[in-house]
């Protein structure tokens, strides 16, 4: 039951997804509570994602990611642990949870919020 719920999560995520062209494909895996969940602790702006009211991560938007290239979002979607240490984030390369395509796609939706 909760599979097929994720599964229709995750259709619904890519149905919504389309009109981003290739950031779509980033854009479910941000929803994914399989993959990356990031909707867990991070807010976007609205039409971006899902409305959520999580606030353990910085809301993120443009104008917050002003300043992160691919290889700097690279390296923290890779290992944020790097950075701090403290971090709660999924370190999700090390890790394992996404691959280098899966982190790829991420960083295409990360650049493509307004
Ligand atoms: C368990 C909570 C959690 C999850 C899940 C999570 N993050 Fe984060 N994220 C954080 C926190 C907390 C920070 C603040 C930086 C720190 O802790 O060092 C952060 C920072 C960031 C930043 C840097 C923003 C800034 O201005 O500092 C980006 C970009 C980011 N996360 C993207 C993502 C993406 C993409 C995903 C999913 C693949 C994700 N996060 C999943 C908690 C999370």
């Amino acid at each position: 039951m909760r599979r097929r719920l994720r599964i229709l999560a995750a259709a619904a995520a890519l149905a919504a997804g389309s009109a981003w062209g290739q950031a779509g494909e980033g854009r479910a895996l941000f929803i994914d509570p399989g993959k990356g969940n990031c909707i867990a602790c991070h807010q976007v702006p609205a039409g971006a994602g899902p409305a959520v009211r999580a606030d353990v991560g910085p809301r993120l938007d443009a104008a917050r990611l002003k300043g992160w290239d691919r290889a700097r979002l690279r390296d923290l979607l890779r290992d944020p642990t790097r950075a701090n240490p403290d971090t709660v984030m999924p370190p999700y390369g090390r890790h394992r949870l996404l691959d280098d395509r899966e982190i790829e796609r991420l960083i295409d939706f990360l650049h493509a919020l307004p």
